[in-house]
C-alpha cells in the first residue's frame, strides 16, 4: 500500500514537472513534419499520409498546435483544428478538433490536456472520436466535453463516431 502511496505521488510529481517543461506553439511545417507524422503514425489505425497533410495545411482555417519539451529535440504531441464560420443557429467563435495525438513515451502526462485547453478559449468546441476510442473520450469528458451525437459509419472501416462537443454556456447550448 505503501508503495502504491510512493508511485502515485512520483507519478504526480513527474507531471508537474512535465507540465512546467511543456511549450505550445504553432507548427513549422518545414521543422516540425517528420516527427508529427512519425506520431501521427504510432497512434492511429488509418494515419494520414503527406498528401493529406499537405492539403490540411493549405487552407486557411486550418490550424495545427505543437507540444515540445523544454531541452528536448522535436515534438512530442500536436493538435489539428479548424477554426470554423459560425452557423445560423449559433453565434460565436468555434473550434473543430480534427486531429489530436501524443507521442507514446509522453502518455498519460497531461499533455493532450493542455493542448485541448488552448481552444477551449473559443466559444464551442466540437470532435469526433472512434466508438472504441474510450481512453480519448474519458479526456475529453474530464475536460467539459459531452457526447452530442452518433454518427453511423463515419469512418472508412465502418466504425461509428461520437460527436462529442464542448461549449462556453454547457451542454444544452445547441439544441
Ligand atoms: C488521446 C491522447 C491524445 C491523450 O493524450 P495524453 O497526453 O496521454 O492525455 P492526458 O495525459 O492529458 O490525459 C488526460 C486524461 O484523459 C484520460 N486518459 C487519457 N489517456 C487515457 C488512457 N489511456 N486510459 C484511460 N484514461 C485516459 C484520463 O482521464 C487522463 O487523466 P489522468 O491521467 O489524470 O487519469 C493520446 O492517448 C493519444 O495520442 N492517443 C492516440 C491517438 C488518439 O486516439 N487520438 C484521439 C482521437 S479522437
Amino acid at each position: 500500500m505503501e508503495n502504491a502511496d510512493k508511485q502515485e505521488e512520483d507519478q504526480q510529481q513527474q507531471r508537474q514537472q512535465l507540465q512546467q517543461e511543456v511549450k505550445l506553439r504553432q507548427v513549422d511545417w518545414d521543422r516540425d513534419f517528420p516527427q508529427l507524422l512519425a506520431i501521427e503514425r504510432q497512434s492511429f489505425r488509418s494515419p494520414w499520409d503527406s498528401r493529406k497533410f499537405a492539403v490540411y495545411s493549405s487552407l486557411p482555417k486550418n490550424r495545427a498546435l505543437v507540444a515540445e519539451l523544454t531541452g528536448q529535440e522535436g515534438i512530442v504531441g500536436y493538435m489539428l483544428y479548424e477554426l470554423q464560420a459560425t452557423s445560423s443557429n449559433y453565434l460565436g467563435s468555434s473550434t473543430h478538433i480534427a486531429h489530436i495525438a501524443v507521442d507514446p513515451r509522453h502518455r498519460r502526462l497531461g499533455i493532450g490536456r493542455l493542448m485541448i485547453g488552448a481552444v477551449t478559449r473559443s466559444d464551442a468546441v466540437t470532435l469526433y472520436a472512434r466508438r472504441s476510442n474510450t481512453d480519448a473520450q474519458r479526456l475529453y469528458v474530464s475536460l467539459g466535453f459531452y457526447i452530442h451525437n452518433i454518427v453511423t459509419a463515419h469512418y472508412s472501416d465502418g466504425e461509428d463516431a461520437v460527436l462529442m462537443r464542448w461549449g462556453q454556456e454547457g451542454p444544452y447550448a445547441m439544441q
